[in-house]
């Protein structure tokens, strides 16, 4: 196993590009499923989970091709119908062939992820829609068995709250579908408006992109797509959260500013300038932050889009333990997302967790301090580099698999800002 080494307490500063986003890839991915044929995937970023999604296509028959950011995916013969335990429970997101799977063969094996470290995350409106459409689904030996003779049936579908890889799900299942089904409550992400536009290329009909209620005219059959993924919002966030911690400045191309219209608002109260192009933000201090309070303190509150992203809470709050005050940061979508404040209180920072809440005492720019700590999921290990960025001394960062699930280059990217980081062997 490797572990990350920082030597922080140094500004970033220039230009990151951002890779296409793991959230929108794997149900692009999943998407591929639903027509037989040659399917072009630009823009694919090179990442654990994007690897293991292709693992898992291949295991049902789907052949691959990589050529830097171009995934080709050939589904024109599906040989098995099931998402093994063993991927399953290194990748919830496998759960997104089910959909599809039913849509194409009428049949879907899926095993059931299990808990996880945010959470215990049931997938109970997955199966809820999927019965909507008139599929069988039965649970036994830890699997899920979806069946239809013949195609779904369109129907309306409400999810008590918005799920993001749930109207995934329902959308794939739904475009082969006979007849209109309508998704009340749906999930708005930027990511879902990709799939979108992908089943639309593909020639699916669907109405309300971006809006919470979907509805999907079932088309017979669908052809190959030849789509490209969205730039990564969260790994957006992360770099422009990185470079505020540190006092530094720079700019992210190759991203979507109006993805993330709350943080951008967060950063500027929080003190920060920030200046939005077409494809790039900058960000820097209005005034050079050599006084450790310019750092205002900032209350979040994560929200399904546009509201504040569950995924930018952890990144958010090493930002805030560098702040002048008190803060408070409330987590509503996962119940067990706050398993970096341990972490984050070995490097200095004062954080108190009360129920949902985090309430975070700043202790300014240079209040945080090296140490070794553990990645224990993908978004806290990210807010333990920032912390490592922002610190004085040396961090070390054990069990850094969990961000090479979702940061692509994260090494060089960083370097390529000025960060004095690299990766160790664990003994
Ligand atoms: N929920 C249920 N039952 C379900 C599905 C969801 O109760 O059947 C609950 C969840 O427990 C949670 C809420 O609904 O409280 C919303 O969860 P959602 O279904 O939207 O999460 P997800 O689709 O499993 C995706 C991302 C996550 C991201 C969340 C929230 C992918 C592959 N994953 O998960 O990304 O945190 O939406 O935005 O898109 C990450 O990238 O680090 C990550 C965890």
């Amino acid at each position: 196993m490797e572990k990350l080494i920082i030597e922080g307490g140094r500004p970033l500063h220039g230009e990151v590009r951002i890779s296409g986003a793991k959230n929108a890839a794997l149900p692009l991915m999943a998407a591929t499923l639903l027509a037989p044929g040659r399917h072009k995937l630009h823009n694919v970023p090179d990442l654990r989970d994007t690897r293991t999604f292709i693992r898992l296509l291949e295991h049902i028959g789907v052949k691959s091709e990589r050529s830097g950011d171009l995934l080709i995916l050939d589904s024109t013969e599906l040989v098995d119908a099931e998402a093994p335990y063993s991927l399953v429970k290194t990748m919830r997101a496998s759960v997104l062939v089910l959909g599809p799977l039913v849509a194409r063969l009428g049949k879907a094996r899926v095993s059931l992820p299990g808990g996880c470290a945010i959470g215990a995350r049931p997938i109970n409106f997955h199966i809820m829609g999927l019965e909507r459409l008139g599929v069988t689904c039965r649970l036994e030996g830890g699997y899920v068995d979806a069946e239809i003779d013949g195609p779904l049936q369109g129907n309306v579908i409400y999810f008590d709250i918005p799920s993001v890889t749930g109207t995934e799900n329902m959308l794939m299942a739904a475009v082969l579908a006979e007849g209109t089904t309508v998704i009340k409550n749906a999930a708005r992400e930027p990511e879902i408006g990709n799939l979108i536009d992908m089943l639309r290329s593909m020639g699916a009909r669907i109405e309300g992109r971006g809006s919470d209620k979907l509805i999907i005219h079932g088309v017979k059959k669908l052809n190959p797509a030849d789509c490209a993924i969205i730039p990564d919002r969260i790994e957006t966030g992360t770099y422009l959260i990185a470079i505020a911690a540190t006092g530094g400045s720079g700019t992210v191309t190759h991203c979507n500013p109006s993805h993330l219209p709350s943080l951008l608002e967060k950063l500027r109260t929080a003190g920060l300038r920030v200046t939005e192009a077409a494809n790039s933000i900058s960000i820097d201090w209005p005034n050079h932050p050599k006084n450790s309070s310019v750092l205002r303190s900032v209350d979040i509150k994560t929200m399904p889009y546009p509201g504040y992203p569950t995924d930018l809470q952890a990144q958010f709050m090493a930002l805030m333990a560098l702040s002048s005050d008190l803060c408070v940061i409330t987590e509503t979508i996962f119940e067990n997302r706050f398993m970096h404040v341990a972490e984050l209180q070995r490097m200095g920072a004062t954080i108190r967790i009360d129920g949902h809440s985090a309430v975070v005492s700043g202790r300014g720019m240079n209040g945080l301090c090296g140490a070794p700590v553990m990645a224990t999921d993908l978004r806290a290990s990210s807010s333990l580099v920032i912390a490592g960025l922002a610190a004085s001394g040396r961090t070390e960062i054990s069990r850094i698999y969990h961000l090479e699930r979702g940061y692509e280059n994260l090494v060089e990217k960083l370097s390529g800002l000025g960060a004095k980081v690299w990766k160790e062997q664990e003994e």
